[in-house]
């Protein structure tokens, strides 16, 4: 009899509690009323607890991990490739000696190995305490067109952009859970992850930061119930290490000239939108999205083919004296 089988037991994404008192995305007490209107101004965007950072002696990373400390966190740890720690080892220690009471830790770790990761996540937690917020900085690209590109550079790209977010997330979002506490995960995926990049061929790169956004959806909607926002990123063209180099000259300008603010963004541009998303109160009602930033670029294969139709449409017709419905006509020019 059917009746007489049991029903395999389906996994269910579970929400978060709707009981107020036992809810862990409860919305934020009232600012106290004797603050100051500079001390609630703080407040909104006060950081608290301790951040781990994948790909953390990067240059947009080590500015967020600047930005952090500033904003109140505890301590942090930085991890990344043995060697661009030793690289980075003189502003790891500009930062300890700027923030004295904060603990930084720096930490070598690379994203793809996942016992690493497990390792290296349990040890930091030991010397800091709670986890509490999460930011995959770690990345690498790779600019081949894509008749020329091996196996093993797709799949390192992958491996390093996805997979090592993911392992990350996992590992650290598992502390968060146990913890009772939450936390707040912050991805960083691109521009290149909504759309392709013009000229530079790159499709293991687009691709990978395109499954970044995904891997913050799918964990969002898993996670809010432990208390835990998941949130991501998408910088534009950012000036670091990544865009640098005089054979590179020709592409930025390129980029800067599809670009109404003219030029790329500076690591600091990242800061406010880490802080943000990072935030108890200010971003406290932010989850699974994404942060694009990137001065309002229009530089994609898609966005400037569908820009060279329209020219070329609307200069081959004269459309002010075009009545067709898909001329504008004068009177929606001043509209709109
Ligand atoms: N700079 C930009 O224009 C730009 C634009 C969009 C997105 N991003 C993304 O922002 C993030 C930071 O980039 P950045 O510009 O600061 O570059 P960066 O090269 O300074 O930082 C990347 C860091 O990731 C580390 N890393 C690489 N492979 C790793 C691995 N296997 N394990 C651990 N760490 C590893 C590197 O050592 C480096 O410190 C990257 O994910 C990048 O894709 C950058």
């Amino acid at each position: 009899m059917a009746s007489e089988i049991p029903l395999p037991k389906m996994p269910w994404i579970q929400l978060g509690e709707l009981d107020p008192a036992s809810m862990l995305t409860p919305p934020p007490a009232l600012f106290p009323a004797n603050t100051t209107a500079q001390e609630r101004a703080a407040m909104r965007f006060g950081v608290n607890g301790n951040a781990v950072f994948t790909g953390g002696t990067g240059m947009l990373a080590l500015a967020s991990a600047r930005a952090l400390l500033e904003h109140g966190l505890s301590g942090i740890a930085l991890l990344d490739l043995p060697t661009a720690i030793e690289k980075g080892q003189s502003a790891i220690e500009t930062l300890r000696a700027d923030f004295p009471s904060a603990k930084i830790l720096a930490e070598p770790c690379d994203v793809t190995d996942a016992d690493g990761m497990r390792e290296t996540v349990q040890k930091v937690r030991d010397q800091l305490g709670d986890l509490t917020i999460l930011c995959c900085f770690a990345g690498m690209v790779n600019c081949v067109a894509a008749e020329n590109l091996s196996i093993e550079q797709w799949r390192r790209v992958i491996d390093v952009n996805t997979t090592g977010s993911w392992i990350a997330a996992q590992t650290v979002g598992k502390h968060m859970i146990s913890s009772g506490h939450g936390g707040k995960i912050v991805l960083i995926s691109s521009i290149s992850g909504h759309r392709v990049n013009y000229p530079q061929p790159q499709i293991a790169y687009n691709v990978s930061k395109s499954a970044v956004l995904h891997i913050r959806n799918s964990l969002a909607a898993e996670w809010t119930r432990y208390g835990i926002r998941v949130n991501s990123i998408s910088p534009g063209y950012m000036d670091t290490v990544l865009n640098e180099g005089e054979d590179l000259a020709p592409w930025r300008a390129i980029w800067a000239d599809r670009n109404p603010m003219r030029r790329m963004g500076s690591p600091q541009e990242m800061t406010g939108p880490v802080i943000f998303l990072c935030s108890d109160i200010g971003g406290s009602y932010v989850n699974g999205t994404d942060l694009v930033v990137d001065g309002m670029l229009f530089d994609s294969v898609n966005d400037n083919d569908a820009d060279d139709i329209a020219r070329w449409w609307f200069g081959f017709l004269d459309y002010n004296s075009c009545r067709c419905s898909l001329c504008p006509q004068p009177e929606q020019d001043r509209d709109t």
